[in-house]
């Protein structure tokens, strides 16, 4: 999708003309750039969508970042280490992109903090032993990979171009997920067990992670007209069970869903129907860690107050001493 900047003539010209004019550029699959106008309707939900996005990749660091104190291993410590330094990096990517639509990252971070702006439900699952680490790369990272390869193509040049860089982190995020299973299923009865444990623990809430089924997802109709989203939560969830039926099978588990089977016919797997109610109460905030996640978040923005604080003195001592007319 290549990127076409507003017609200059369309700048001057009537809202009409500026809506044909981004239609036309949406029709075109091109790329909406910040500069270019759009409907109020689409730079909302960006923000929204966009927003949420970057709060799930902060507050996802919170339950793998808990076991590096206690990775088994140096070589484990260091992978974990550097998979949670990209979820940082990869929620100030997300950030950015939201401020070039006019949002400020303080505001969003305090919407966050006091609930008024949501973050991914899998976050507020609890993850009690090291073989969670495992299941995390390997369901939620690759859930995420197949939610996020689609978005590099979103029309809203920002966004896609942040999950080009993403995503290739992200195929990181799931190998090393799977390695370290794989590692585990080798080990003794117990690590095994383990495994298991953590599969049963994370398959639903990961297919929860799509958001709710087609039938009942209020956005995706404007997103998808707008080529924000690019495929429906089910189609993407459908994909994400395809693709990770096998990978079980290699690894020797078995995932919890007694419905689980591959249709000939459709040339897909059936599979159950994850509770919609459990999805509802973890997004209300009422899921097993919703109030850790939160609490833990707002002390990490207060504890580092001081630090905005020292950058926003020096930037305002470096501006006070640039020659008039400097260019930064
Ligand atoms: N957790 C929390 N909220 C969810 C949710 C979930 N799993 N699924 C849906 N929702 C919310 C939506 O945000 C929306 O609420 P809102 O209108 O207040 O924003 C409501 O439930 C209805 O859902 P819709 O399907 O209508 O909403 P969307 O069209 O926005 O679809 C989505 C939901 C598929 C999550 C979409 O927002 C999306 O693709 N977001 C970008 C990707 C993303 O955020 N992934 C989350 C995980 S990030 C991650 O995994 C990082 C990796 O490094 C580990």
């Amino acid at each position: 999708m290549d990127t076409a900047h507003a017609d200059p003539t369309a700048a001057d010209g009537t809202t009409e003309d500026l809506q044909a004019h981004f239609e036309h550029t949406i029709r075109r699959d091109q790329r909406i750039e910040p500069r270019d106008w759009m409907p109020d309707g689409y730079r909302k939900t960006l923000i929204r969508q966009i927003a949420q996005h970057a709060h799930s990749e902060i507050i996802g660091m919170q339950p793998e970042g808990e076991w590096i104190t206690r990775a088994p291993s140096l070589r484990r410590k260091a992978i974990l280490f550097a998979k949670v330094q990209d979820e940082a990096g990869h929620g100030l990517y997300l950030y950015s992109a939201a401020e070039t639509l006019g949002a400020d990252r303080a505001d969003l971070t305090n919407r966050l903090i006091e609930g008024r702006q949501k973050y991914s439900s899998i976050f507020n699952y609890p993850t009690p032993t090291f073989a969670d680490v495992g299941v995390i790369g390997w369901f939620v990272d690759g859930a995420a990979i197949c939610n996020q390869v689609p978005l590099c193509r979103s029309s809203y040049g920002p966004y896609a171009r942040a999950m080009v860089r993403i995503c290739k982190e992200e195929s990181f995020h799931q190998r090393q997920g799977y390695e370290l299973l794989m590692t585990m299923m080798r080990g003794t009865d117990a690590q095994r067990a383990m495994v298991q444990d953590a599969v049963d623990r994370w398959w639903w809430p990961s297919l929860m992670m799509f958001g709710p089924p087609d039938d009942n997802s209020p956005n995706s109709a404007a997103s998808m007209a707008w080529k924000i989203k690019r495929h429906s939560n089910d189609e993407l969830r459908q994909r994400f069970v395809d693709m990770t039926v096998p990978q079980a099978q290699k690894l020797g588990v078995t995932l919890p869903d007694p419905e689980l089977r591959w249709n000939e016919e459709r040339g897909r797997h059936d599979f159950g129907t994850p509770d919609w109610s459990e999805l509802q109460r973890v997004i209300s905030g009422n899921g097993p860690c919703n109030t850790q996640r939160l609490e833990r978040r707002a002390a990490a923005h207060e504890e580092g107050a001081w630090v905005r604080q020292a950058a926003a003195a020096h930037a305002a001592k470096r501006a006070a001493h640039e020659p008039k007319g400097a260019v930064a």
